[in-house]
């Protein structure tokens, strides 16, 4: 993937689309070129003549299609040009039609020719973005790869403060720019944990914690856009399985344990960032606890720590755990990662109510061995994702041209 990009922004017709000119210039100002193209309503929001001065090119519409009468088929010569195509933003409507696959407008026909990185900037009020059929739309797409950006939580155009803003400009352009890295991991395999585990008290209950999954959930997403072989061990989460990624779902932190050993003798890179419950009842009550027979007496025993245990079964994959804390962040961290004998601890604070769990946002600090810190600002985590394979990335390359040039 070339340095700069050809990017084609589709802009819908949303209130957010005033913010399509600042996208543009923020694109073409990191050294990118633009093209735009803007559906029927978009018009009521920007000018076309806003987007053709900045971009330095006709804008796509309509008329411009019924006007040309070149012969060439414009949504197949924007869909070979374009790198990358983000429609931000994208309305309830225009997310539809993408889902659907309907090819009513030059946007989405182009998007249906188009090959490469297509991302989704949604903007609609709360009530909008949480209905069903809008949520459909958008694990479908997901589920087919699309890349989501946003929406976040913040003033809407109703006056009010809630979910289904547009991601701001920037946050939209490193999204974009994020494309750049797909193919990078081609021909490694990256092993992926993720969620929580559940350890069984009786046939009903069992001890679990707020794992979400969506952190690891992010990472296999990247890993596979990147053109890894992803294989993802889930514990039981409601998220749908990321485009091209191998799933395979466990309950305990036995069963984590079990697929991990199998799977990370194949790996080169893998991932902890499940959060496998450290104690287990020693054994479940086999029947349903009653309440008349008052609370039972619980005997804890612990699980295997499978992050430690990679040592031995994975020697020579990158190992990566995941540390949530409260307090000591750092000294926590560091304690871990010698302890675990991990090459790296990716910590995050959850007593912070942005980055708790559950949120689609994450701010990191990455410890490593005899190398500085890293923290990766508060974004969305598949971005954080992003950024944990660049660096992923370049500590590989360094490892393997040391082992180039020592013949090792
Ligand atoms: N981990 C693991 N196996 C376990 C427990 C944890 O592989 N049985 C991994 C997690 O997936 C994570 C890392 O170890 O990558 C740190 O997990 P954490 O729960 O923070 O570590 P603990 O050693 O359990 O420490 P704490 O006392 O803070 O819970």
């Amino acid at each position: 993937m070339p340095e700069s990009l050809n990017v084609l922004l589709g802009v819908s017709g949303g209130i957010a689309a005033f913010k399509a000119p600042e996208i543009v210039r923020s694109l073409r100002g990191n050294g990118h070129s633009v093209r735009c193209a803007m559906t029927r309503s978009a018009g009521a929001f920007v000018t076309p003549l806003t987007l053709e001065v900045l971009t330095e090119f006709p804008v796509y519409r309509e008329e411009y299609l019924q006007a040309n009468n070149s012969g060439e088929e414009l949504h197949i010569s924007a869909a070979r040009w374009a790198d990358v195509i983000c429609v931000a933003p994208a309305t309830c409507n225009t997310l539809a039609r993408l889902a659907l696959g309907l090819a009513d407008d030059f946007l989405a026909t182009t998007c249906l020719a188009f090959t490469g990185s297509l991302l989704v900037a949604p903007a609609m009020t709360s009530e909008m973005w949480e209905k069903e059929a809008i949520q459909a739309h958008v694990t479908t797409l997901q589920g087919r790869g699309v890349i989501l950006v946003g929406p976040v939580v913040g003033p809407l155009a109703t006056g009010e403060t809630g979910m289904g803003r547009m991601a701001e400009p920037d946050e939209i352009v490193a999204a974009i720019e994020g494309t750049r890295n797909r193919g990078d991991l081609r021909g490694r395999t990256v092993l992926i944990t993720a969620g929580p585990t559940h350890e069984a008290l009786d046939p009903v209950r069992f001890l679990s914690n707020r794992s979400s999954g969506k952190m690891g959930f992010s990472l296999a997403a990247e890993a596979a856009s990147r053109g890894a072989r992803t294989l993802l061990v889930s514990g039981p989460v409601c998220l749908p399985t990321p485009h091209g990624v191998e799933r395979i779902d466990v309950t305990t932190a036995a069963e984590m344990a079990e697929t991990v050993e199998k799977l990370a003798p194949e790996a080169g890179i893998v991932i902890m960032a499940a959060a496998v419950a450290d104690f287990r009842p020693e054994s479940a009550f086999e029947s349903k606890l009653k309440k008349v027979s008052g609370p039972p007496e619980l005997r804890l025993e612990g699980t295997e720590d499978i992050l430690t245990r990679l040592g031995e079964i994975a020697p020579n994959a990158l190992r990566v755990g995941f540390a949530a804390e409260t307090e000591k962040l750092e000294s926590e961290a560091r304690r871990k990662l010698e302890g675990k004998n991990a090459h790296w601890i990716v910590a995050n604070d959850v007593s912070r109510s942005d980055i708790g769990f559950g949120s689609e946002d994450n701010e990191v600090t990455v410890f490593r061995r005899n190398q500085p810190s890293v923290t990766i600002p508060l974004q969305a985590k598949r971005l954080v994702a992003g950024r944990l394979f660049d660096l992923m990335q370049q500590e590989l390359e360094g490892v393997e041209a040391g082992m180039a040039t020592t013949g090792g």
